[in-house]
């Protein structure tokens, strides 16, 4: 793996395998224990968008680690006034060890790859979000077990976050359910690829339907940022797909309820069903720290081989 762009450029060993560091990281945080695997090294965050649980993530994990995370709001560098993305991409392979983007258009994020000779992680495109997934995955995985007898049922959007998902099927053997409104579904040639990398991913466009077997279930904003002027049209468009008790209750008694977050209350997703005993975003959220760190490490190394284990 050179760089993190799509979760479908890792290959499922290196999916187990980076599960396994994130649960040894989370167990060194915990355990108070301090480590420097990633001295003298620095990441440039670069984002085109706001960021909260991202953006801290991997600051913090860079800090924990040894490093240094630098801040780059797309505006602030001469990229804002019109550099072009090839020229910042060698300018920051000079300085930095990974650079890490979120973006509005995925295809950004693949031109500065093409041109950068240090690695780049996908911090959200329009496409996809794989460190989210990372995350995702290390929590079901804490929750429910063996991946390969999951079911998640995806409720609402069909969007970057859901393609990620329906990618990490084909690595990890997960059932993914499908259920969007017509005109929501997920991205065309994403459910082709992850079909013939051997995705379990099936569609149900009735909600009420898709959650019946899951063990978990997953929503994420109506509007994904970018989409703004949508929003009127996406708050009727989805009326049937909130995450509310009522479907909650026709799901598994052990179901959880997972959202990437920042939620909207009252749209996606209820007050009542987040703050409620299946909710397990919070755990979800905290994460994304352990999967930041294991990703740093996988790709600009710095793991001693005695701490391997
Ligand atoms: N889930 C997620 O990526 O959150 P942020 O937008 O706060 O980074
Ligand atoms: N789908 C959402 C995810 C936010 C983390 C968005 O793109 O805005």
């Amino acid at each position: 793996m050179k760089h993190l762009i799509s979760i479908a450029d890792l290959a499922p060993e290196e999916l187990d395998e980076l599960l396994k560091l994130m649960e040894k990281l989370k167990e060194e945080r915990y355990s108070g224990r301090v480590t420097d695997y990633l001295k003298n090294k620095s990441l440039a965050m670069i984002f085109e968008l706001p960021s909260t649980r991202t953006r801290i993530s991997f600051e913090v994990a860079m800090t924990d680690l040894g490093g240094h995370a630098l801040y780059l709001g797309w505006n602030d560098l001469q990229l804002g006034r019109g550099e072009p993305i090839k020229d910042t991409a060698r300018v920051l392979s000079r300085y930095v060890h990974a650079v890490m983007m979120r973006v509005r258009d995925h295809s950004t994020i693949e031109e500065f790859a093409k041109y950068s000779t240090v690695p780049v992680i996908n911090g959200l495109s329009n496409l996809e979000h794989p460190c989210q997934i990372l995350a995702d995955l290390l929590t079901i995985k804490e929750y429910k077990g063996d991946l390969s007898n999951v079911t998640l049922a995806w409720i609402g959007d069909g969007n970057n976050v859901c393609n990620s998902i329906i990618l990490s099927s084909a690595l990890t053997g997960m059932k993914v359910i499908v259920s969007t409104p017509k005109g929501y579904e997920p991205n065309e040639k994403i459910v082709k690829k992850a079909l013939e990398m051997g995705a379990k991913v099936v569609f149900e466009s009735d909600p009420t339907k898709a959650v019946v077997e899951a063990d978990v279930i997953y929503t994420d904003v109506w509007t994904s940022m970018g989409q703004e002027e949508e929003r009127e049209k996406r708050l009727k468009d989805f009326k049937l797909y909130q995450v509310k008790q009522k479907l909650v209750d026709k799901a598994k008694d052990d179901v959880v309820v997972m959202h990437c977050l920042p939620a909207h209350r009252g749209e996606e997703i209820t007050d009542e069903v987040i703050e409620g005993k299946h909710s397990i975003v919070f755990d979800q959220a905290e994460n994304r720290l352990h999967a930041q760190k294991a990703i740093l490490l996988k790709l600009i190394g710095g793991i001693a081989e005695e701490d391997k284990e």
